[in-house]
């Protein structure tokens, strides 16, 4: 193998998914502990309630006095390379979020064992479904009180329609828990508390039948859980990695990342397991990363990291070739003039340091002036695209009002500025004399971020109205809007175009998306835009 071959084998990318208050922030910091990133992890909680536009990592940057970038950790573990990007959650929940999974080669996904499936998890886990990348699955907070893990493992299949195969299986919970089984080791791992984990948790193992174990439970529940774990390999599903590779089966893991327990465990298994780089579909067919051009798309802009710069900084996922620094690629907004990737970073250590090279999986952010958009292809092979970047459907509705007629440029400036850095979904009500916008989002602090940009950035005198609407659906491109009419549309449902000029119908709620559906079964009505 050579060494571009071994630097692509060796890469781990991946996002951690899960409802807010999972332990999404305390399994990355264990995470980072194992990697060796962090010496000592303490307990990163900074009050919820003062969180505000900040990601996790953020939080974890000011607390414990080291530089995380918001977006990125790239850290080394037993000889493999892993990047760690951030989903942002909580209040900063945006299309930043569905977008980082599209960079993705596997996700980590996060459940509180105490409560199962919650709805954010549920979302987050559309998407990765929708490309097929493997999922793992940690079952925390196993030191509290927790569902039968057996309803646990029916949930993911009932909720999700994903199969299920336990790695390992815990012993007890709450008070009770003893610790995790590995199933494919044959080892019980015992669990101590760790005292809220401030370092790597010793790991003392056992055979399952250890008598030790019959001493502390009463004799016929360890009998009991020794049954179940038999059960488990007659009935359970099989083992099946290439299953587990197209995202059909998760790998279940228990454990509390509190208490650092089970971490270990997940991390040896996830490096195993987890899928390096693989080839990338674009306009020209599946690129493989072991392709020798350079190729990559942006995935995320972050915009005025600095507020007294008109700077941002574009995220590139590598797809194929290598990256160097100050290579140049063709415009991806057209023009004869290349662009030299210069300043690119790599965004974990003290400082941000310069980059000389990067490999496929890994992620540079590149100092762009606005240069890039959200899902710009970067690459030195002549018309090649990828399409990686849907439009994700917007759950919250907005009208945003221009308030000064005399400023009605900078609003329309502003608004093209922010819709080309994809902060924003904008749609045009049909027939409608007002000179509104109607703004689309999957979460509600993207208008608030829009209308103080407009009015910090552009000067512009912006409102923000409610509206009755709660779903979009996508008509096809060439749909006659004019045949819907009266009873066959339902109330409150309206007409709208996007901004490629695409029809979309918005509804008050699920309900009436369901009666259009049932009175215009001939109408295809698309979660997504058809167009990409
Ligand atoms: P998030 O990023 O997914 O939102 O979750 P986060 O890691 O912030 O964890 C949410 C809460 O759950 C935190 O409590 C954290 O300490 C706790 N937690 C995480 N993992 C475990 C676990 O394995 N067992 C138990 N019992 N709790 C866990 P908090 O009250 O917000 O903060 P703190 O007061 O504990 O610091």
């Amino acid at each position: 193998m050579s060494d571009f071959q071994h630097e692509i084998q060796r890469r781990r990318t991946f996002a951690i998914i899960s409802h807010p208050d999972a332990g999404k922030t305390t399994l990355t910091e264990k995470l980072l502990l194992y990697g060796g990133a962090l010496q000592q992890a303490g307990s990163v909680r900074a009050k919820k309630n003062q969180r505000s536009t900040t990601s996790d990592w953020m939080d974890l940057e000011r607390e414990r006095g080291i530089s995380v970038s918001s977006t990125v950790l790239q850290f080394e573990y037993e000889g493999f390379c892993i990047n760690l990007l951030d989903t942002p959650g909580h209040r900063d929940f945006s299309e930043d979020t569905y977008r980082v999974l599209t960079a993705v080669d596997s996700v980590i996904m996060v459940i509180d064992a105490g409560k199962g499936i919650e709805e954010r998890t549920r979302k987050l886990f559309e998407i990765c479904r929708m490309r097929g990348i493997p999922i793992f699955t940690f079952m925390n907070k196993m030191d509290r009180p927790a569902l039968n893990p057996l309803e646990l493992l029916d949930e993911l299949e009932r909720v999700l329609g994903i199969g299920a195969f336990p790695v390992t299986w815990p012993l007890g919970d709450g008070p009770d828990f003893k610790g995790v089984y590995d199933r494919l080791e044959k080892t019980l791992h015992l669990y101590a508390n760790q005292g809220k984990g401030a370092s790597r948790a010793a790991d003392h193992v056992t055979g399952a039948d250890d008598p030790r174990i019959s001493a502390q439970l009463h004799p016929s529940i360890h009998q009991e859980w020794l049954e179940q774990i038999e059960l488990l390999s007659l009935a359970g599903e099989a083992f099946d990695d290439e299953k587990v590779r197209v995202g059909e089966l998760t790998p279940v893991f228990f454990g509390s990342a509190i208490n650092n327990f089970g971490v270990q465990l997940l991390l040896n298994y996830f490096v195993r397991h987890g899928m390096p780089p693989m080839p990338r579909k674009s306009s020209q067919g599946l690129i493989e990363p072991t392709r020798p051009d350079f190729s990559g798309f942006v995935f995320k802009i972050q915009a005025n990291m600095d507020p007294n710069h008109r700077d941002s900084l574009s995220f590139i996922r590598i797809c194929s070739g290598v990256f160097s620094k100050d290579m140049t690629v063709p415009n991806p907004r057209g023009g004869n003039k290349p662009i030299r990737l210069s300043y690119p970073q790599r965004l974990f250590g003290q400082e941000r340091e310069s980059v000389e090279t990067a490999y496929p999986g890994d992620i540079v952010g590149l100092v762009s002036h606005g240069a890039f958009r959200i899902g710009d292809t970067l690459t030195q092979i002549p018309d090649l695209h990828y399409h990686e970047i849907p439009r994700f459907p917007p759950e919250v509705f907005s009208y945003l009002h221009n308030n000064t007629p005399s400023k009605f440029k900078q609003f329309r400036d502003g608004l093209e500025q922010l819709l080309n850095e994809g902060v924003i979904q904008v749609f045009y009500l049909h027939n409608s004399q007002q000179k509104t916008a109607l703004l689309g989002a999957v979460g509600q602090l993207q208008f608030e971020v829009v209308k103080h940009r407009l009015e910090t950035e552009y000067a512009a005198d912006v409102r923000l109205e409610v509206t009755p609407f709660t779903e979009v659906r996508w008509l096809e491109p060439d749909t006659d809007v004019e045949q819907f009419k009266g009873a066959y549309m339902g109330s409150n449902v309206r007409i709208a175009f996007d901004t490629d000029h695409v029809p979309v119908l918005l509804f008050p709620d699920q309900w009436s998306v369901d009666y259009f559906a049932e009175k215009n079964p001939n109408v295809p009505l698309s979660k997504f835009s058809t167009l990409q």
